[in-house]
């Protein structure tokens, strides 16, 4: 196999495996270096999100929604189960399974791609004549050159200071992906994307969940009225949610663990929970990189520092995904990856930062795209406001699926969309039309003008865009 290559990049989740494809395509001499193993000691590449994020956790979030489907909501189809039940191991095994089709594609795409895969830890050595110098420690160890290199190498979840993951009582989203028996009482700490998600899952298949937060406002990054909505939703379902908390001691007893907190009444509380999954954020991994080997500069995060290409202090060293500034999704990393590829080929790879949606695959699912309503009115923008519920939807009202509404904010003057704010049924697929219409400037009225299918949720967002300029049909 040959040790010198145009692009080398470090790291193969979605952010590094597809700038891998993408520079080969692009005809480059590329080779991707990844060291996640699955439990036999084989590669597994596709980083977090394959593996320990993204897609086991929709795995679970889907197996766990149609539990409670079956047993809360099919009696109102008429549909009759007698000694429903879930068998925990069975989830966790289908969720294995999803995520190792997921790792043998990406193994599959190298292949196709003529990506050169190496399995091991990649480490700066030096920089030399022919390039960068990279030393791979694997079940070998070799080192190779890349005239080019792709950082890619990721986030960690991060800990509460002096408690560390053990991932059987004290859990990061890993240890949360494969509780092995439905816990009596769960307890998150962290009201964000994976203290709501993992809370559904273990919440729909019977643990009693509560998740403690120490903002004072639910989902402070949501559009307030979405999330309000949401908030009254998931506190239907049995989620309990304590805002404003400052958590204290945390120790692990024989039978689980004990959280100690302050309520935002200032009165002393104490959980007992069989797992504690902290879900407080992600921090940027450089581990085992030797970033200081080639002088390449991190900021006091830890996070590699770029400029809006991507391009870090050293030539033709980039850095993409979560380990970078940005928000920490694998679309976004997957946009940056594809972008370095082509502007190393001498091409405008562009990411745009203001239509990167943002999804949580609760039930029901939040998406946005854009600016929030706090966000325009602290912005001093004009704008004017259109919603639409579900509830008005023929399609939810047939799927039995009315929670939620889709929201519109468009310039007051100009009427270009700013922002758009779903909370419902398959909000995840109904956000991409917003993302699309904002990509090209479209105007709320543009929206309002096209034809969508009748019957389906996508009507409610013609509708909020109608209502933009209070001319609701159905509502
Ligand atoms: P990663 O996916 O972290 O990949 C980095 C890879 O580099 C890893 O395989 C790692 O082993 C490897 N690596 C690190 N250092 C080295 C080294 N020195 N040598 C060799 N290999 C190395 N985002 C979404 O957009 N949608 C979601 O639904 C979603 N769900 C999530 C659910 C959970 C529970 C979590 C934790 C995250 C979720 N995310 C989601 C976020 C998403 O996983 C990340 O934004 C995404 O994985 C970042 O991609 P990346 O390529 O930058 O890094
Ligand atoms: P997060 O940033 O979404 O949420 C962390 C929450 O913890 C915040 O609300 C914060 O106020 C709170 N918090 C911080 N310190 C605390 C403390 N000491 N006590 C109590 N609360 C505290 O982070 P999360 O959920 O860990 O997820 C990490 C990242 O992974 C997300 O930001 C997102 O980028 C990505 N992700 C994306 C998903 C998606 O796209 N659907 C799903 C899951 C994760």
């Amino acid at each position: 196999m040959a040790k010198n290559f145009d692009v080398v990049v470090i790291g193969g989740g979605p952010g590094g495996y597809i700038a891998a494809i993408r520079a080969a395509q692009l005809g480059f001499n590329t080779a991707c270096i990844d060291e996640w193993k699955n439990k036999d000691g084989k590669p597994a590449p596709g980083g977090t999100c394959t593996n320990v994020g993204c897609i086991p956790s929709k795995a679970l979030l889907q197996s766990s929604e149609n539990y409670e489907e079956a047993a809360k909501h099919f009696g109102d189809h008429g549909i009759r189960i007698d000694g429903l039940s879930i068998d925990i191991q069975k989830m966790l095994a289908r969720k294995d399974q999803v995520v190792k089709q997921n790792n043998d594609g990406i193994l599959f795409l190298f292949k196709k791609n003529k990506v050169s895969f190496f399995h091991g830890r990649g480490s700066f050595a030096k920089a030399g004549a022919e390039g960068y110098e990279i030393q791979v420690s694997g079940a070998s160890q070799e080192t190779i050159t890349g005239k080019h290199v792709i950082v890619a190498t990721g986030s960690n979840p991060r800990a509460l200071p002096g408690v560390p993951f053990d991932e059987e009582k004290v859990l990061s989203n890993d240890g949360a992906l494969r509780i092995p028996a439905v816990p009596k009482k769960l307890v998150l700490i962290g009201s964000g994307v994976i203290g709501l998600e993992m809370g559904s899952v273990w919440r729909r298949v019977g643990a009693e969940v509560t998740v403690l937060e120490a903002l004072p406002t639910f989902l402070g990054a949501v559009d307030e009225q979405i999330a309000k909505e949401a908030h009254k939703a998931f506190t239907k379902q049995g989620l309990k949610i304590e805002l404003g908390v400052k958590v204290g001691q945390v120790k692990t007893t024989g039978a689980g663990v004990s959280v100690s907190y302050t309520n935002a009444k200032g009165e002393a509380q104490d959980l007992q929970a069989d797992h504690l999954v902290v879900s407080i954020g992600r921090v940027p991994n450089t581990v085992g990189l030797q970033p200081e080997a080639v002088g390449l500069k991190l900021d006091e995060r830890g996070a590699i520092v770029v400029d809006g290409d991507c391009k870090t202090n050293l030539p033709n060293v980039w850095a993409i995904g979560d380990v970078v500034r940005g928000p920490m999704l694998a679309h976004k990393a997957e946009e940056e990856g594809v972008a370095v590829a082509e502007r190393i080929a001498g091409q405008h790879g562009h990411v745009n930062f203001n239509t990167i949606p943002w999804v949580i695959y609760t039930s029901p699912e939040i998406a946005w795209v854009g600016r929030t309503e706090q966000q325009l009115k602290a912005d001093g923008v004009q704008y004017k406001a259109g919603t639409f519920p579900f509830m008005a939807n023929g399609r939810a009202r047939a799927l039995g699926d009315t929670t939620g509404m889709v929201k519109f904010l468009a310039d007051a003057k100009t009427d270009e969309i700013l922002g758009v704010h779903i909370v419902g049924p398959m909000a995840s697929e109904l956000i991409s039309e917003a993302v699309v219409a904002m990509e090209f400037k479209a105007s709320s009225e543009d929206i309002a003008r096209i034809c969508h299918a009748h019957p389906s949720l996508s009507e409610a967002t013609k509708e909020a865009a109608l209502a933009v300029d209070k001319r609701t049909l159905n509502f």
